[in-house]
């Protein structure tokens, strides 16, 4: 059955090849998914080359233990393997039909990426932002083909959460929209379609719960106390649990959106400010115990 809102299938372009603007966490990631569920090749750009071979080391390292688990036989893992490469240029986008970018959550930048891969690849090469809260009609708006844009918002862990939220821009045409929702089921993911609302809807609910626990800490509850008063409803990790592994950069780049947007319902924590600009990746160590520096940053306001 066609998901709600998503064009006729027949207006889909296939997709032969894919370019992931980005070799971060969340683009190797990307870049993983693409190949084990499309099987064709991806092409991962980054700034440095020490990045981009983290990145393709990240996603053999996966591949190796999907062999290891048993999920993948190992031609299938030594063909993935050699899918997924890095290139410095954009110039390894051009014969991609489909480009997603992953990169530092600012509009300027997502603009300015974009407008460069625009040089290189058809016009009929979709551009897809994995962006958590931007704006998708803003992120198109001075591009020559601005129709060819669309929102494809994944969920950490990006191979275990089905969700994908799809994200129609103002100009977003229906062949680009198909192709979006095409290549969500060849995911295998379970794809919905969004307004382009700031951010969307699954993490504007998010930033409300997630900013009533920070905001719960920041009025002086005890940081374990405030991560676990919801333990018996069986969430599948705890709220700080959570902040770490989406990153408190990113979650603080989302509640800053929905301030600017609702200032009146969505505040920013400056404790979570403070860890962010301290550059911690959460408030927990490695032993998963509260990290006392962390705790001081966090408590400290
Ligand atoms: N990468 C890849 N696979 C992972 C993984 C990761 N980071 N973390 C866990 N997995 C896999 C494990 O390998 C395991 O796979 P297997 O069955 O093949 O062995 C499977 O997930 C289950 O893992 P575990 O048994 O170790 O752990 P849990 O059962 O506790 O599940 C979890 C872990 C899936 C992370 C679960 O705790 C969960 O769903 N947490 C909530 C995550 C969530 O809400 N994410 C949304 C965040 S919002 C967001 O991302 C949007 C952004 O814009 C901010």
């Amino acid at each position: 059955k066609r998901p709600a809102g998503a064009p006729d299938r027949a207006l889909a372009r296939p997709v032969t090849k894919v370019g992931v603007v980005g070799a971060g966490l969340m683009a190797s990631q990307l870049a993983l998914l693409f190949a084990r569920r499309l099987e064709v090749p991806v092409v991962l750009t980054d700034l440095d080359q020490e990045r981009l071979d983290r990145g393709v080391g990240y996603v053999h390292a996966e591949v190796d233990n999907l062999h290891a688990k048993g999920r993948i036989p190992a031609d299938q893992a030594g063909r993935l393997k050699g899918l997924v490469t890095g290139s410095l240029t954009k110039d390894a986008f051009a014969d991609a039909d489909f480009v997603i970018e992953a990169v530092f959550e600012d509009l300027g930048v997502k603009r300015k990426v974009f407008a460069e891969v625009e040089e290189v690849v058809a016009q009929t090469c979709v551009l897809a932002t994995n962006t958590s809260s931007l704006s998708i009609t803003e992120m198109a708006a001075e591009l020559r083909h601005p129709e060819r844009v669309v929102g494809f918002h994944f969920f950490n862990p990006v191979a275990v959460l089905p969700l994908l939220e799809i994200v129609r821009g103002a100009a977003t045409d229906d062949a680009t929209l198909a192709t979006a929702f095409a290549v969500g089921k060849s995911l295998k993911k379970s794809s919905v379609l969004v307004e382009d609302a700031p951010a969307f809807v699954v993490n504007r609910l998010l930033t409300r719960f997630m900013g009533e626990v920070i905001a719960a800490v920041d009025e002086g509850t005890p940081l374990e106390v405030a991560d676990h008063a919801l333990d018996s409803l069986g969430l599948p990790m705890t709220p700080f649990a959570l902040l770490q592994l989406v990153g408190p950069a990113v979650a603080l780049h989302v509640a800053e959106t929905m301030h600017a947007a609702f200032p009146d319902r969505f505040s920013v924590s400056e404790n979570l400010a403070r860890l962010v600009a301290a550059g911690r990746p959460g408030v927990y160590g490695a032993d998963f115990q509260i990290d006392p520096e962390a705790r001081a940053l966090f408590e400290g306001g």
